[in-house]
Order: structure tokens, then sequence, then C-alpha cells
């Protein structure tokens, strides 16, 4: 068994520990510029052998039309602000690391349904509008703990996502190819242009509960309690049918893309300057900074501090306050509403000795950030097989704490964060379908962190539900 040793909760990593040093801080009043970032030390990149290929094939991006339009962007903005005032929910959920090959009608069409039934539910649990955000259509690049992996004796690079490489444990396979962010940009396309088609051709449509599959509720011991939320789900949208026919409002849903601003040349060649004079990223509606690339004087922050996408920020428990507060400061220097997301992947074990005080320190701030919660990153295991895991009891409890906590701050959790698929994988355990350790090997097939299986995903929102109601 091979495994790649990264977003293990115990990680120790040196580049967090050590990012706070002030002498290195960014000037924010420096120039901002796409090729800024090019001027400070980038993370998680690959060595490409050939850079005059790399430098053609990034001229044949900046020429692509962009894949989301500003409006778009401004408009998820201004909702984000909406969801940090408690206004509205955000539910942000997909694939760890997208594959090319899952790039296809079934797989596009099952993942939207998923998202969609959860957010049925959460709108349900919140009593608020549900802002919903794919990790889709573009997120293909990742960060790894380890440069290098070692199978029978053998090392090679590490898969850093099929944007730059391939998963196969093959030397070819595993150089890193420039051609894949073209190949990244068309499949990106293709996936978004037939996710706005199934949204724009009624698939979302609220009037036909009946395709809703909950079946998986039959099987949980709070099958009375689920039933009853299914019921009052149905029933609200008879109601609205009722008393309006002609709004358009149960037809059609917003959907957003995001993915982590990774492989910054990528990101570089997507970036526009729109009308306003104000750069956008325009690949993808939202981008989040990585746990692992968010030193403050490195190129990733760089980067995100110039464009005016709506951002997250991941922290966890090896990053200072101090750190955190510097990163808001940079990213957000306006106090923008809507413009930031702190998420928070602490892990359950720790999130009572974390969070509190980083809720005081934000506060502090009088910064309108938007409070979101990843239950995974901080809660991932090896089994004795060697393999990722995470438990649903460890995801819930965490989320549990999370909104525990902002309730007796007085903040607001507004947003939470998944890596699932709708597929039946074998991947994370528990929940009501039953999967335990030995399980694991049945369906194991995430190209790198373990994700909610479909059932499981929607038993986490029937959870949060039972929580909030
Ligand atoms: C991720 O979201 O897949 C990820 C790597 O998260 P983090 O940066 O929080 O570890
Ligand atoms: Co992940």
């Amino acid at each position: 068994m091979r495994i790649e040793n990264d977003n293990i909760s115990s990680m120790k990593d040196e580049t967090l520990m050590t990012m706070t040093d002030p002498s290195k801080l960014i000037q924010s009043s420096q120039t901002w510029t796409p090729q800024s970032w090019r001027s400070k030390k980038a993370l998680q990149q690959p060595v490409y052998d050939d850079p005059r290929q790399v430098e053609s094939c990034l001229n044949n991006l900046r020429r692509k039309p962009p894949l989301v339009a500003q409006g778009e962007v401004d408009r998820l903005r201004s909702i984000l602000a909406d969801a940090a005032e408690g206004k509205r929910f955000v539910l942000h959920g997909g694939d760890c690391a997208e594959r090319f090959e899952d790039c296809t009608g079934p797989m596009l069409t099952s993942k939207l349904k998923i998202l969609l039934q959860m957010s049925l539910v959460l709108t349900y649990a919140t009593r608020k509008s549900v802002i919903r955000i794919g990790r889709l259509a573009g997120q293909y690049a990742k960060p790894r703990s380890n440069e290098y992996e070692e199978f029978e004796n053998r090392r090679l690079p590490v898969y850093r996502g099929d944007l730059i490489n391939d998963a196969s444990f093959d030397e070819k396979a595993r150089l890193a190819d420039p051609n894949r962010m073209i190949e990244g940009y068309h499949h990106a396309a293709a996936g978004l242009n037939f996710i706005r088609a199934l949204i724009e051709g009624g698939f979302a449509d609220l009037h036909h509960p009946e395709l809703w599959n909950l079946a998986f509720v039959d099987s949980s011991p709070h099958r009375v309690a689920y039933r009853k939320m299914v019921d009052a789900i149905n029933d609200s949208i008879a109601f609205m049918e009722t008393i309006s026919r002609s709004d358009d409002s149960l037809r059609r849903v917003e959907f957003y893309t995001s993915h982590e601003a990774l492989l910054l040349p990528f990101e570089e060649s997507l970036t526009r300057c729109e009308l306003n004079d104000e750069f956008y990223n325009l690949s993808a509606h939202f981008l989040w900074l990585g746990y692992r690339t968010a030193q403050l004087d490195g190129a990733h922050v760089e980067y995100l501090r110039g464009i005016r996408n709506p951002i997250g920020v991941k922290v966890g428990p090896l990053m200072p306050y101090e750190h955190i507060l510097e990163l808001i400061e940079i990213l957000d220097p306006h106090k923008q509403p809507g413009r930031l997301a702190i998420i928070t992947r602490i892990g359950a074990a720790q999130v009572e000795s974390y969070l509190p005080q980083l809720v005081d320190c934000v506060q502090k701030t009088e910064r309108p950030v938007l409070w979101g919660c990843d239950p995974m990153h901080g809660n991932t295991e090896i089994t004795k097989d060697g393999r990722k895991t995470r438990r649903m009891e460890s995801v819930f409890s965490e989320l549990e704490q999370t909104f525990a906590i902002h309730e007796k701050k007085g903040t607001c959790l507004g947003g939470i964060h998944f890596e699932l698929t709708s597929d039946a994988v074998t991947e994370c355990i528990g929940g009501s379908s039953g999967v335990t350790e030995d399980d694991l090997s049945q369906c194991y097939e995430t190209a790198c962190d373990p994700r909610l299986n479909g059932a499981q995903a929607l038993e986490l929102a029937f959870l949060i539900a039972r929580l909030l109601r």
C-alpha cells in the first residue's frame, strides 16, 4: 500500500510554523499585478522540464474566453456578504481532487444532484437561502506534504492533481506536463457548460420533489425524524407552488464554482482586467488559499490579494492567531463585505482549545468575515492498513462544536465545506450505511483525500438539521 501522507491532523508542517516572521511581511501598498506573485516564493509548484513550452501554453490560455463572468463573481460576493451577516448560508462541497476522466454527463449530474439535495435540507435546517458553491469544474490542483512517493522500492514525484500530472504510479505519468493546463481549462469549460445547461433546463426544479431520491433516510436509526423533515420539505414546496405558480424561483437555482488557487501560472493566465479596471480570476467564482500556501510573504497570498473574487482562507491549529489577523489585513484591507471567508479546519479534538480565542481575535478587528467550517481536513487519520480515512462522528463533532462556539460568541457560522462525491464509495467510516474500517477497501477511489459518499453527505445535512431545528 502506498500512501501520500498529507492532510493528516497531526502533521507538523515547517512552513506553517515559521510563517509569521514580521520582517517578511508583504507591503500591501506595493503595486500588485497578475504577475507580481512571481517575485515571491511560491510553494507547491511543479517543476516543468521546458520553460518555453510552459510559456506557449500560458499564451494560449491568455487568449481563451473566461469561464465565468465578472457580474456573476460580483453577485456571489454580495450574497456572501449576506451570509456573513447571518442572512444566508453557504454549502461548499465536491471532490478533493477532480479528475479529468470524471468530467462526464452522469458524474456531473449526480454531483450536482447531491449538492442540491443537501442544500434543500440545509434551507429547511437554517431557514435561510443556501448559496451553493461546488468544488467543481476546475478543482484540479493539489498541495502535497511530500515531494516524492515510494511504492515497492520505487520512488516517484507525487501526483499533484490532473492539472499537473497523472495519478498512475509511472515515471512518465508523474512528469509535470504544461499541456495539462490547457486540458484542464477545456474540461472545466465543458463541465461548467453542462452544469449551466442542467440548471437552465430545470434540473433543479423543486416542483418535482419525487425526483429527489431520499431513499437513504429509511436505513437510518433516525428515520422517523428524517421522514418528518422530508414531509415538511415536500409540504413547503407544495405550498409555495400553490401561492406562486408563476414564480421562477422554484425552478432555477444559482450555482457557483470554486477551486484552490494553487497553480499560480494557470491562475495568472485566467486573470483578466474588467471594465471597472479591477482584476478578476475568471476561471471560477470563488477561490481559496490552502493551508500549506498561506505564508504571509509567499506568492499565493500575493496573488490573491489583488483579485476581486471572494476568497476563502483555510485556517487551522498550526497557525498562530497573529498570522491569521495579518492574512485578513493583507487580503481584505478595505473591509469589503463578502470578500473574505475564514474556513476553519481544526479537527474535532482541538476545536474547543483553538476556535474560541480565534473568534475573539477576529471579532476585535470588526471585520465582516464570513465564518465557514471545513470539518474534513483536520479529521484525517490513517488506518492500520495505511489508508487515509475520516470518521463521520469526528466530522459531525467538529461541526457541532463549531456551531456551538459561534453561537456562544455571538458570531454566526455562515457556511460549511465538505469533500464529497455522489458515488457509493467507501472512503469515510460511519453513517447509517455502516461503512466500517474493514469495508474501506471495497470501493476506495479517491485520487487524494477520502470523501463522504452520497448517503453520508446527505445524512450529514440531516444531522445538521436535527442539530439546528
Ligand atoms: C483541500 O481543501 O483539499 C485541502 C488540501 O485543504 P487544506 O488546505 O485545508 O488542507
Ligand atoms: Co482534500
